[in-house]
Parts: structure tokens; sequence; C-alpha cells
């Protein structure tokens, strides 16, 4: 098999040329290829050596998916050393992305060229990890100790002009990359340029204060996560050890966290982001729908969130209400989230103006005859959201796409009402929909492969992260939140505090407690929401019992200032008052439910065992297309910690042998209506396999 990594001799210039697409991860045969390259160009006449990439980008990292295999020499860092130990200059030119191991190869080497467009970062704590072969010791003597902690902790990759600003890139090249590179070795050689190694450049100088602050500010930035605290430990000892201890010191941190289960969890993430957007049967190739204008009906929070999607990916949109007021209300609340964005740097005031630009009010169907796509987003009403699709099959130009934003009903009763149901499907945004990551792409009966494969690319173009999920009441994400959002009331019913519950299930690392999100999201919603639905979708009758209080003595959550906690209006500030004791103790009477101390595991347990069950249910009858794809749901759209790997893998992690013991011994102590342990689980325990091992028919 011929190398992925070519050597040739330009004149006196070497140059090594790594080809491993798509993004030329570090693999064993791409590191035994620099290493046989930086071997054959220190016996040669070159008098120093470019290293580059072919397509798309530098080095994008080491390679992931051999994290857990047995390690094949060269190992990166001492190839690294290697690299940096060369007799003559090396230099890394640099296009696309250099991450991880591949921005640790431009620090190992002597000088660093880039394009202006490139970026350069060491994301690995993102994967629970932190830089294995370097990053920690040699960025502090490039920058000093506040801006490599800055960095690494984050993660987030800069601008080549911003990493030049920094000392970690040393020029900016115009215009091609390669002749560019080739220019600035001969500038190197032709001034007798020194093999400059960073390792060798004066330890940085010590800063506790610096160092302290980032742990106590990663402490609240990224709770429970063990990877940004030991980043802090590795770039403190570049300034307190010499370089090849400090070196060693960070090789024994990033091989403990590799190992460990915060770092597999982040993997499996990001893994299974990439997999949610795989649909069987369509590919890249698969024929697509020309998506160029868009209309949104619903100028509510949702509808608005909604607009704003598309056009700050420059797409126009017609925003539809009912009134003239409606109308203006909604634009009003366009208008003041751009300003915010304006205010949190994320854009200018002129990008801000041309996307709010691009919104445009209406009243009138007839103005959604030529847009492409259309997604409602008025509340949840069949029969009102069957009207407006209606209108819809009647204005709309053949092939437009129809979509609801709907988070329960059943679009095939809203294709239905259409003559087009092959055009209709469910496109579920997150609140707040211009913030949230995850939409889950509702697949109903009828809907063409083409529409499918339209949204799915869309919802990329808007940065958004598309799983797709099948019919049913809920579809992944709010099916399994019913089950989870039961047992939390369960538990304030027998005893257990709104603070009880949020605490533990913050500490757990859910990003916000199950209480708080049912205020923020107004306890109206879910009240109105169970009017329309049959018993039995409204499940366990005791699981409502308090927020019906609540919102019957107009206690709606935080808008109202006060749901399950009181909110001071000014400073948002929640406390658990006496009046929402009063309601949870007058329900456990009514009920007969007997108070009890409630643990913090037992609440964890019980919320996390009932939303892996119901994940395990929907994986089984194919509402989800893999296990994984539940994962994406939950930590994209509902705050899982991502550490955990989504409520799937860490059932596998847990042991589904152990998840089914727990959920039996739940059915003992309530009762088998709520706690009937899902049949795939019973089976996978039985035959011994884990649900990442699971392929779902069809799928
Ligand atoms: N290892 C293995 N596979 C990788 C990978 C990696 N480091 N990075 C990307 N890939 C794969 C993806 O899984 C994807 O595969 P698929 O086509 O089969 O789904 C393919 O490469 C393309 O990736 P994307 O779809 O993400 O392509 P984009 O163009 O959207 O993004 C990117 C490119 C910005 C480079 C993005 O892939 C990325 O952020 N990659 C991860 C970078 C990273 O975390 N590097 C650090 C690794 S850890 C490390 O280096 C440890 C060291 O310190 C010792």
């Amino acid at each position: 098999m011929s190398s992925p990594v070519r050597y040739e001799l330009i004149g006196d210039i070497g140059v090594m040329s790594i080809n491993n697409p798509p993004v030329n991860v570090l693999s064993h045969p791409v590191r035994q290829g620099i290493q046989d390259a930086c071997r054959e160009a220190q016996a040669d006449s070159s008098k120093a050596v470019v290293i580059i990439c072919d397509g798309r980008t530098f080095v994008a990292g080491a390679d992931i998916k051999e994290f857990g295999q047995p390690p094949k020499k060269p190992f990166l860092p001492d190839l690294l050393n290697e690299i940096e130990a060369s007799s003559k200059p090396m230099i890394a030119a640099i296009h696309g992305s250099a991450l991880g191991g591949g921005f640790e190869l431009c620090l190992a080497s002597h000088y660093r060229c880039a394009v202006a467009t490139a970026k350069v970062g060491l994301p690995e704590v993102k994967l629970g990890l932190l830089p294995g072969a370097g990053g920690t010791q040699r960025v502090p003597r490039l920058t000093g100790i506040t801006a490599a902690l800055e960095l690494i902790s984050s993660g987030n990759p800069i601008s080549a002009t911003s990493a030049e600003t920094l000392g970690i890139v040393d020029r900016i090249v115009d215009g091609d990359l390669r002749e560019g590179a080739l220019a600035y070795a001969r500038e190197l050689i032709d001034r007798g340029a020194a093999c400059r190694r960073s390792s060798e450049l004066p330890a940085p100088d010590a800063n506790p204060a610096s160092c302290a602050e980032f742990r106590q500010q990663l402490e609240k930035r990224a709770r429970g996560q063990i990877a940004p605290q030991r980043i802090v430990d590795c770039v403190e000892a570049a300034s307190t050890l010499p370089f090849p201890e400090g070196l060693q010191f960070e090789r024994e941190a990033f091989l403990s966290l590799m190992t460990g289960p915060q770092s597999a969890g982040l993997r499996h993430v990001f893994f299974a982001e990439r997999d949610a957007a795989r649909v069987s049967g369509i590919d890249k190739t698969s024929p697509q729908r020309d998506i160029k204008s868009v209309a949104v009906i619903g100028a509510g929070t949702m509808g608005g969130g909604i607009a704003m999607n598309f056009a700050n990916a420059g797409l126009p949109v017609k925003l539809l209400e009912v009134s003239d007021d409606a109308l203006g209300r909604g634009l009003e609340i366009i208008v003041r989230n751009y300003a915010g964005g304006v205010k949190r740097g994320k854009m200018t005031q002129d990008e801000a103006i041309a996307r709010r630009d691009l919104i445009q009010g209406t009243t009138d169907y007839a103005a959604l005859a030529d847009v492409d796509l259309v997604v409602e987003a008025v509340y949840e009403n069949l029969s009102l959201k069957q009207d407006i699709f209606e209108r819809l099959d009647d204005v709309c130009k053949p092939g437009a796409i129809l979509a609801t934003n709907t988070s329960y009903q059943d679009v095939n009763r809203i294709a239905a009402v259409t003559r087009r149901p092959q055009d209709v499907i469910g496109l579920h945004f997150f609140s707040p929909a211009h913030i949230m990551k995850l939409l889950e792409v509702v697949r109903a009966a009828e809907t063409a492969d083409d529409v499918l494969a339209t949204c799915i690319s869309l919802a990329k173009k808007i940065g958004k992260i598309p799983v797709v999920a099948g019919v049913c009441y809920g579809f992944i994400g709010n099916r399994m939140l019913q089950k989870y959002a039961r047992e939390a009331q369960l538990c304030l019913l027998e005893g257990a505090t709104p603070e009880t519950i949020d605490t533990a299930m913050q500490q757990w690392g859910m990003a916000m407690g199950p209480m708080r999100v049912f205020d923020l999201a107004g306890l109206d919603i879910g009240y109105k929401a169970r009017q329309g639905l049959s018993p039995e979708e409204r499940g366990d009758p005791r699981a409502y019992r308090i927020p019906d209080a609540l919102v019957e003595m107009g206690r709606l959550g935080q808008k109202s200032g006060a749901g399950f906690y009181t909110y001071d209006p000014d400073t948002r500030a929640y406390t658990f008052d006496d009046v929402s004791k009063s309601v949870i103790e007058r329900a456990a009477a009514s009920l007969g439910v007997e108070r009890r101390e409630v643990d913090a595991s037992e609440i964890v347990d019980r919320l996390i065992y009932a939303l892996i069950n119901e994940g395990i249910n929907i994986v089984e009858e194919g509402i989800a297309q893999r296990p994984s794809d539940v994962d994406v749901v939950y930590v994209y759209g509902y705050g899982f910690p991502a550490h955990r790997g989504g409520p799937m893998h860490y059932a596998d992690a847990t042991g589904l042998d152990r998840v089914l013991e727990r959920i039996c011994e739940f059915r003992e102590r309530f009762g088998a209506e709520n706690w009937t342990p899902a049949p795939l689980l019973e089976q996978l325990v039985k035959e011994k396999r884990s649900l990442d091992s699971f392929v779902v028919k069809g799928a």
C-alpha cells in the first residue's frame, strides 16, 4: 500500500505532503510516513523541509478511531520530538484547520506559516481530553500561561491572524500556500535561520492567580468535567517542570483521560452527531429540492426564532401572522434578539440589519404562493394545524415543502388533509429556536425521500444538527421527556422538593434541573396540551396533579413570576416558597401519597432510568434510526451531559444488566404501570449485548 505521505526534493527544499482524506488525521500510516520522510530529509541535500497537506485541510488531529485500540509506534509525542530535533528547519504550511495533534505537529515544527483563512486550535477538551503531544507544554512557552489556558481550555479554534498575534503562527501567506511556503523556506535558508525549538524556550513565568481563576471558572463552565481541570494542571506544569518532565506529566494525564468514561462519552457524541445525518437509502447524491425562500407561520417566540435561523443563513423569509398587532409584536422580538446578538458580539450591527431585513411580515396567505418551504409554528392544536395545512395546500406552488414545527401532533394526520402528503414533513425546532442546535426531522408515512434529503441538508445549512424521527406522540425527545417529567413529579409528591430534585439532576450533569425547565417553558403549555389528549397519552394522572394546580392558581412559571419556584422580577433569582410547598403537600394528601425523604441517588436513577427505558422502546420501534440518534437528541436538545454520552451510551456504560436490575427494582416498589422494562432491554441483557451493537430494522 502506498504511503499517505509523499516526500520530494525541490531544489534544496524538502517537501513532505500528507494526503489522508477527508481531513488528514494522524492515523498510523500517516505517522509512519511522516517519520520516514523526516528521516529521509535528515540524510538528503535538503536545507529546510516544508510540511504541507493535500485536500481540504491541514491535519485535523490524531485519529480518534484509534483511541482505545492497542497503540502502534511511532507514538505521536515521540514523532513530534523527532521532528523538533531535526537538524534542518521544519516549516509547517497550514490551510483549512490545524487541530489537536495536527496543530501540535505545527508547534513541534520550527516555523509556521498559514493562509489567512486557516484556523488553528487545540479542541481536545471537547473530546474530554487534553493535547497529548506537547501542546500543553509548547503553547505556554510561546504565549505565556494565560493565553495558553484560554486557547486550550476553551478548545475553540482561532483564526490564523489571531494566532499570528499570539505568536503561534509566524507568517500569513497571501496567494498559493505551497508557493508561499517554499518562498518562506527559501528566505529562512538564505538568512541561515536556526531550528527554533519551542521546547528550548525558557519556561513561562508561573501565574498561580491566573491558574486559580481558570480552575474556578471551569468548575462552573464545565461542571463535573475532569479534562478542563487537568488542562490547567498541565499548563501550570509548563512553568514548574523542565520540558521532558512536563511532557511526561502531560502524557500521563492524557492517557488517563483517554481511557476514562468522560472521553468515551464525548467521542461517542462526536461520531453520533455525524451518523445522525445518515439515512438509509439517502446519500449526498440523492435528488433534493431547491430552497431559496421560506415562510414561517406564527410570529410567536418559536416562529420568530425559526425565521431568524433562515435569515441568518441568507434566506428570505415571509413571516405570517393573523393580525397586524401580533405580527408587530413578533417582529419586535426579532429586532430585540438581533440587538442582543450584536451586544454579545455574535454579529455586527450591519449584519443584524441585513438579517432582519430578510424577514418580511405578512398577514396574507397569498404572499406564500411562491415560497419553497413553509414552516408552520402555531400553538399545539391539531385542528388549527390541519386548517392551516388545508390553506397551504390551496396557495402554495407545487413542490413546495410543507413542514410543521409540532412538538407532539401526528404529522400523518396533518399531511392527510392536503392533496400532497409526500411534501409534508415535521421540522421540530427547540426553544430558543435561533440558538438550540437540535432539529428533529419527522418523517411521516408518505414523506418523499427528496423532501427528507432536502430538509437534512437545509438543517446543516442553518447550523442545526438534524436527527430523523418517525411519527409517534412526542417523537424521540418529548416522548422520553414525558417519562422523565413523570418521575420528577412523582418524586415531588413523595417528599422531594423542587430544589432537591433540581440540585440532584444538576449535580449529575443536566444543564438545568427539571423543575426550572418546566417553569421556564411555562406550565400552561403542558396544561393546554393535555386538554387535547386521550387519557392514555396524558399518562399517569398523579404526574400532573401539581402543575395543574399551580396553573389553575395563575402560577404559570417564570413568565408569571411564579411556578414551582417564585422568581424575583429583577434578578430572576428563584426560591421555593410556602405556597408552592402547600400545593405539593395538598396534592400528595389528596392522592393518599405518604411523604418520605427521597434522596439524590433515587431521584437521579428514577429520572434517568425512566428516560433510558423509553429511549430503548423508541429504538426498538424504529422511531429512531439508531440508539446513538437518541443520544444526539438528548445532548443537543435537552441539556443531557455530553460527557455521559447521552442516555443510550450511558446505559451501555453503566451495563444493561444493572439498568435492567434497577428498573425491575422500581417495578417492585412502584408498580408495573410505570416501570415495565423495555422488551429490547431484556433481550439485549439475555444476549449479553450492548445497545451500541443493535441495528434498527430498515435503518
Ligand atoms: N479522527 C477520526 N475521524 C475524524 C476526525 C478525527 N480526529 N476528525 C474528523 N473525522 C472524520 C469525521 O468523523 C467524518 O467522518 P465521516 O465522513 O465518516 O462522517 C470526516 O472525518 C469529516 O469530518 P466532518 O464531517 O466533521 O467534516 P467538517 O468539514 O464538517 O469538519 C473538522 C472538519 C473541523 C476537522 C472536524 O471534523 C473536526 O472538528 N474534527 C475533530 C478535530 C479534533 O477534535 N481533533 C483533535 C483530535 S484528538 C488529538 O488530536 C489528540 C492529540 O492531542 C494527541
